[in-house]
């Protein structure tokens, strides 16, 4: 097991597979966004399997794909396939966006992927195409459907809420994911990148209230929640998770790194700290070295994002460090 220097276990590795995005939300990344990584710059499965086998040594149990879009990487399930086997790693999931989760879901079941988060900031076609600047729900909605043909569980929903854009929605997603047995989880807004440094946060303690109320639930303890706190039906039946790391953040229990497409591995979504592996990889490390790295960074990991104090300071996209 590895822990970082203020005792935090490092268990979670969230793997971004591409910067890439069929979508541009508006909170996430600008709207004629060019300036995306070389392919030559990117690691290859083999680099990723490798930097993973070397973190699962590390004590690394979980795996989570991500983006940008994690599904433009071709051959993805194939990726998943072979982190899966890696000895040590007991979960993987998969956070997308959803527009090609039709096409993929069954290969990704395959490839041993079980639980999926999915964006989804509204259920209104047209405010869909607002927000992201593409008109696709109908492909997340079909893509849904097909993920829970497939049997993944759970199915987590996860909406960025913004004061006048959807937060006028929340009711009508909580419905919606209650019937069709989705998570729903509502996030604040984080100012990454200019898009994000845009886009105000609308503070969830209120509207947790309100929804404790209305749906008469409770506070729920869920093992291995992460950030997310949860309100469950007095059954159990079903949860509605708030993350909340602008009016209340979670830094003190935070668990993970954040490998980006590039092989740079960013020790904390809110701090510049990282450590560049892909030169590294490329210069025929050894294991030891490549390892040694690794616990550099875990050892390195800071201890909060400055989201409040220091709005300003991430310059990256979130599709870049992943979402
Ligand atoms: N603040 C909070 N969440 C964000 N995401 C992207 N940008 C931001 C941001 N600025 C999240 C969205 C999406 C995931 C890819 O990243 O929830 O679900
Ligand atoms: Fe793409 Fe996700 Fe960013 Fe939206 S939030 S542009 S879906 S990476």
């Amino acid at each position: 097991m590895s822990f970082d220097s203020y005792g935090r276990r490092i268990e979670y590795l969230r793997l971004s597979v591409t910067d890439r995005c069929d979508l541009r939300c508006s909170y996430c990344m600008p709207e004629g966004f060019k300036g995306y990584e070389e392919p030559a710059n990117w690691l290859t499965f083999d680099e990723i399997e490798r930097v993973v086998g070397a973190f699962a040594h590390l004590g690394v149990q979980k795996i989570r794909l991500t983006g940008g879009e994690p599904l433009l990487r071709r051959n993805l399930p194939d990726l998943a396939t072979r982190i899966s086997a890696l000895p040590g790693i007991t979960d993987l999931s998969l956070s997308s966006n959803g527009t090609q989760l039709g096409k993929h879901a069954q290969a990704l079941r395959a490839a041993g992927i079980t639980r999926l988060n999915i964006s989804l900031d509204t259920l209104d076609p047209a405010r869909f195409a607002e927000i992201t600047r593409r008109d696709a729900l109908g492909d997340v909605l079909y893509g849904l459907s097909a993920a829970r043909e497939e049997g993944f569980g759970p199915i987590k929903i996860n909406m960025v809420v913004m004061a006048g854009v959807n937060d006028d929605e929340i009711d009508a997603m909580a419905a919606y994911c209650i019937g069709h047995r989705f998570v729903l989880r509502l996030i604040e807004a984080m100012p990454v990148g200019e898009t994000g440094q845009k886009t105000a946060f609308l503070a969830l303690g209120p509207i947790r209230d309100r929804l404790r109320q209305r749906f008469g639930l409770i506070d729920g303890v869920v093992p291995g929640a992460g950030p997310a706190r949860y309100l469950v039906s007095p059954d159990g039946s079903y949860r509605i998770g708030f993350i909340t790391p602008m009016s209340q953040h979670f830094c003190d229990t935070c668990n993970r790194l954040r490998l980006s497409v590039d092989g740079t591995l960013y020790l904390c979504l809110g701090q510049d700290d990282k450590v560049e592996l892909r030169p590294l990889l490329r210069s025929g490390c050894s294991d030891e070295q490549l390892e040694q790295a690794l616990l550099d960074g875990i050892r390195r990991k800071p201890f909060k994002h400055e989201f409040r104090e220091q709005p300003g300071q991430i310059v990256r996209f979130m599709s870049f460090t992943g979402g």
